[in-house]
């Protein structure tokens, strides 16, 4: 077991002497006996108040109003800095691989993905920078001004990172917010949480003393106080909306805060009558179950016209039924245990209020359940009586509802409190564009035959309503992380 008894407070490793979190591995196993057991897989400091306000002394200490040496330093110095903990990180693969598996059930090629996109992300972010740098300082001329334009850091970012990408969600947030010159405070979602102990000493390691400050804990012990202080310029958040609505209230001066926040998302994959239905069945399979449809850009509702319903229903179940169910490390396995304890009984509640009031479940054994893991359900007729018709189920459940008229679909979207992403699937993609031109003004990412997804990284990622605030991308985290600062002289 990983006994992480350290966190990182102004660049040093502090032991930890009170309480522990006991971490327990969603993968349970045998004992000799027969009985399933679950695996506890190390442990974790259940910080208090007081080492919260310590790490946040610690960020607000090295920004010092922008005056601190991180953010005065020149860009190409943050960037040897940036480029030297990819490195060290690189050596941690194996490891932070194994741990994806055994924390978040994540299997083996996709934590293996997860990591090296997160590599891959980290890089181009430096290509990006680079080419923004030189683009955005060029001196601007106008009425006998000169203008040199630069960009600068925030300040102090409080970082929260989810449990499904807990290493590539979390560097899509922090690496950008570094390289610009702003310090962090980063606390880690309590599953996928041991995985970051390979890289404690990157971090002290490569960057400067307080610019990265790591703490465990409950997010309301911790980040209560330090929102509260006051001190905090980012509050940068992927996960729910009820903690980032808490943690942005606790603020004594709102209006000074930046939210950079990912959070949930229902959305539609609409099959229209003209579609290829095999290209329509694949993508939806993968759009809503991949990772156990545990992904906020996941495909939460089918909406299926009704002169294909059945065919495509048919050829659903059919794919599904080619999944394969397993632990993370079984070659092409598909369907892994679920991290989050209450998950299993949340996604049977769902199952069980749909068959009340009408639906069926299409698939043989859909929703059967062992411990941790959930076989996927496939429930129609889904309608808008039905729980899992509006609630994001983050699980593996696929809503499929029947429609005769674009309007239904199009009036869920315009109603609904999210809007990230929407699926079409039509073989006539060019008489889709008045479709395409009214949902662009609801949803952010129109997809046309082809599931909704984040990537690639380079696209921006953003959401309408409830969905999310800012843009992260490779390119757009670094403005979503930066403010313009003019140096304007006149000339004669
Ligand atoms: O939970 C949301 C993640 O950003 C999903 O990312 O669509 O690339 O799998 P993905």
């Amino acid at each position: 077991p990983y006994i992480q008894d350290r966190y990182l407070v102004n660049g040093s490793l502090k032991k930890w002497e009170g309480k522990f979190t006991e971490i327990v591995s969603p993968i349970f196993e045998a004992t000799p006996e027969g009985t399933l057991v679950q695996k506890s897989i190390g442990s974790i400091p259940d910080l208090g108040k007081k080492e919260a306000l310590e790490a946040l002394e610690s960020a607000y200490t090295a920004y010092d109003k922008g005056r601190g040496a991180w953010a005065t330093m020149k860009v190409e110095e943050r960037i040897s800095c940036v480029e030297k903990f990819a490195e060290m990180m690189l050596e941690t693969r194996d490891e932070v691989v194994k741990l994806l598996m055994w924390e978040i059930g994540k299997p083996y090629n996709e934590s293996c993905n997860e990591f090296d996109r997160t590599i891959e992300y980290i890089n181009d972010t430096i290509v990006a920078l680079k080419a923004m740098d030189r683009a955005d300082s060029k001196v601007q001329k106008s009425d006998g001004i000169y203008a040199q334009i630069r960009r600068g850091p925030l300040g102090v970012v409080l970082c929260l990172s989810p449990y499904n990408y807990p290493l590539n969600e979390t560097f899509c947030l922090l690496i950008p917010a570094l390289i610009m010159g702003n310090t962090t405070i980063f606390k880690p979602a309590r599953h996928g949480i041991l995985l970051l102990s390979p890289l404690l000493k990157a971090f002290q390691t490569c960057f400067p003393k307080g610019v990265v400050n790591l703490i465990y804990g409950s997010g309301r012990t911790l980040a209560t106080p330090i929102m509260k202080s006051g001190k905090v310029d980012v509050l940068a958040l992927i996960g729910n909306s009820k903690s980032a609505n808490i943690l942005q209230e606790y603020h004594p001066k709102k209006n000074r805060l930046r939210l950079v926040l990912g959070l949930e998302a229902k959305n539609p994959g609409i099959v229209l009558p003209d579609s290829d239905i095999d290209l329509a069945v694949k993508e939806c399979l993968l759009g809503a179950l991949a990772f156990n449809g545990q992904r906020c850009t996941a495909l939460k509702i089918l909406f299926v016209h009704e002169d294909v319903v059945q065919e495509f229903n048919q050829k659903f179940v059919e794919e599904l039924a080619k999944l394969t169910v397993g632990l993370p490390w079984d070659s092409d396995v598909n369907i892994t245990p679920l991290p989050e304890p209450t998950k299993p009984a949340y996604i049977k509640e769902l199952i069980d209020d749909a068959l009340n009031l009408g639906a069926v479940v299409l698939n043989k054994g859909g929703g059967d359940s062992l411990k941790s893991f959930v076989n996927p359900a496939v429930l129609y007729p889904v309608n808008n009586k039905m729980r899992v018709y509006e609630e994001e189920q983050f699980g593996p459940v696929v809503p499929i509802v029947s429609f005769s008229d674009i309007q239904e679909p199009l009036d869920y979207i315009s109603e609904s409190n999210y809007g990230q992403q929407v699926s079409l699937f039509s073989k006539n993609a060019s008489s889709l564009a008045p479709l395409i031109d009214s949902l662009v003004n609801q949803v952010c990412r129109v997809n046309i035959n082809t599931k909704c997804q984040r990537g690639p990284d380079v696209f921006p990622f953003v959401g309408r309503k409830d969905s999310a605030v800012s843009t992260l991308s490779v390119h757009d985290a670094l403005r979503t992380f930066s403010i313009r600062t003019l140096v304007a002289f006149r000339s004669n």
